[in-house]
């Protein structure tokens, strides 16, 4: 199976809002439409292609720190396990040659265990970081470059 791994351009805004739709259905998680695109022109987006569709997606963008901050890390699920994720991450470090920080819920286990196997140590616990009334916990992890 021929994977491309590429930046994103703003025309690949929709096949992105798509995959989202389809991951985080249960989680209403999908960006708006126009950060999307801003992330896209000013900060990092790559898209993994199977053919024209878009499989697998890494958004991040630089901080004050400068840093960069991973938002999202997502493969569809038929696409998984094949070393697609890997891929986008490897990308994305190779791009930006700077430290990376991503702040993850515990329950997404796969995701914790791919940042582990790519070199991410966690930073600290972290409850309710953005004082949203949430229960759940979360991990802040970072990635020396
Ligand atoms: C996390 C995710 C992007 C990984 O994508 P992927 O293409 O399957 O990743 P890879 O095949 O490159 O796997 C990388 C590593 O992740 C870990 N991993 C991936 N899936 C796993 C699973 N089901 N169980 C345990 N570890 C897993 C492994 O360490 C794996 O390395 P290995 O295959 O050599 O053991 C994908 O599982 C996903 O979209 N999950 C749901 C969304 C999510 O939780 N995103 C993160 C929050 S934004």
């Amino acid at each position: 199976m021929k994977i491309s791994i590429v930046r994103a351009r703003v025309s690949d805004v929709d096949g992105i809002l798509e995959l989202q739709k389809n991951i985080w259905k249960d989680e209403g998680g999908q960006s708006n439409r126009y950060d999307m695109c801003d992330w896209i022109v000013h900060g990092y987006v790559f898209v993994a292609k199977h053919r024209s569709k878009i499989v697998g997606t890494i958004t991040a963008f630089r901080t004050s720190r400068n840093e960069l901050y991973v938002t999202e890390w997502i493969v569809d699920k038929e696409y998984r396990r094949k070393g697609i994720g890997s891929r986008l991450y490897r990308k994305l470090i190779s791009a930006a040659q700077l430290p990376i920080l991503t702040i993850l819920s515990t329950d997404y286990k796969e995701s914790v265990a791919g940042h582990s196997k790519l070199g991410f140590r966690l930073v600290k616990r972290l409850r309710n970081p953005y004082g949203l009334k949430e229960k759940k916990e979360r991990l802040l992890l970072r990635r020396s470059q």
